[in-house]
């Protein structure tokens, strides 16, 4: 993003992809023979399997990316700046104890460990199409429930207008954090109807399994119609607040990163046309969809404003 690592994605060929069953089969066999426990060739990939997952009506029916790329293709600079250094850096990274605190414009801010959040509501498969504001996209199966349930259990007040996410920054594990190539600790935000629409979801996992470190684990957002730097990782505390919250990337580049960063091919990033994107996988480039593709779902919640301005 800020920094030019890769200027373009480049489509990962279809020989290197390893389908889900080869994947699980290899890293089953990887666990069997102990190198998951030491934390050898999957530092942090050895993750519980989520119960009861349930599939839902929003999701998708485009075929999803395989598992090897959504855990080895990642943006986590608290890891690295590398597409590779999420996977690879995150060995140390501990999901447990995890508590997410809410609070602000509430009248019941509390604290939730990560097992709560895990009990709190059915969770759901939601196959959504992602898209990076590189010019890269995957479709992911994630598992989760809507972030309004949470919300709706401290009460939010009438004067909360928006939504602060930060997300975690622990030194000890996360080697990125020595590095100020962003203001540390990441942050995030959204409206309050964005974040209380039912396509934005509180996700704990991926594929059926809790979300492994590179994606975000234990807990994160994602908000399909938004480049994928809208959807924090690795959650701590959500804020309910008045006015519009700083977010990172804005701090780091105004001109190239707004608040809303809602997809959308007729806006372009200064280095980045948006009009097209590359699927992971795919050779030849598609079109890229207003809203993501989400445009029935969310386009009224932006109805009267200048999507240029408001970008
Ligand atoms: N959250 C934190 N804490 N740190 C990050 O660097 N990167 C963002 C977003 N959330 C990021 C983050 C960006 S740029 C993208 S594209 C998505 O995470 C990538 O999510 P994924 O790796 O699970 O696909």
């Amino acid at each position: 993003m800020l920094i030019r690592v890769r200027r373009f994605a480049h489509p990962i060929a279809p020989s290197e992809i390893t389908p889900q069953s080869l994947y699980q089969a290899r890293r089953d066999f990887l666990r069997a023979a102990g190198f998951a426990g030491i934390g050898l060739a999957l530092p942090a990939w050895g993750v519980d399997k989520l119960a009861g997952v349930q599939k839902s009506s929003y999701s998708t029916s485009e075929t999803p990316t395989p598992l090897i790329n959504i855990a080895s293709y990642n943006n986590y600079y608290e890891f690295g700046t590398r597409k590779d250094s999420p996977s690879e850096n995150s060995g140390q990274f501990k999901t447990r104890p995890w508590t997410l605190r809410i609070e602000g414009l509430c009248a019941k801010p509390r604290s939730f460990a990560i097992e709560d959040l895990l009990k709190l509501a059915p969770l759901e498969e939601r196959i959504y199409r992602m898209r990076c504001v590189e010019g890269w996209s995957m479709v992911i199966p994630w598992n989760g429930y809507p972030l309004a349930t949470l919300l709706k259990q401290v009460e939010p007040l009438a004067g909360a207008k928006y939504v602060e996410f930060t997300t975690v920054a622990d030194r000890a594990t996360m080697p990125g954090l020595s590095f100020p190539v962003l203001d540390w600790p990441y942050t995030e935000g959204l409206r309050i109807d964005e974040a209380m629409h039912p396509l934005t979801l509180l996700t704990l996992g991926l594929y059926g399994e809790e979300l492994l470190a590179q994606n975000g684990a234990p807990v994160r957002v994602v908000v399909p119609w938004k480049y994928g730097f809208k959807s924090a990782k690795s959650l701590v505390r959500i804020r309910l607040v008045d006015k519009q919250p700083a977010t990172t990337w804005t701090k780091a580049d105004p001109e190239a990163y707004g608040f809303y960063s809602n997809v959308n091919p007729e806006v372009d990033h200064p280095r980045w046309s948006q009009a097209n994107e590359r699927r992971l996988g795919e050779f030849l480039k598609r079109k890229t969809l207003m809203f993501n593709g989400y445009a029935d779902q969310v386009a009224q919640l932006y109805a009267g404003m200048d999507l240029r301005k408001y970008f």
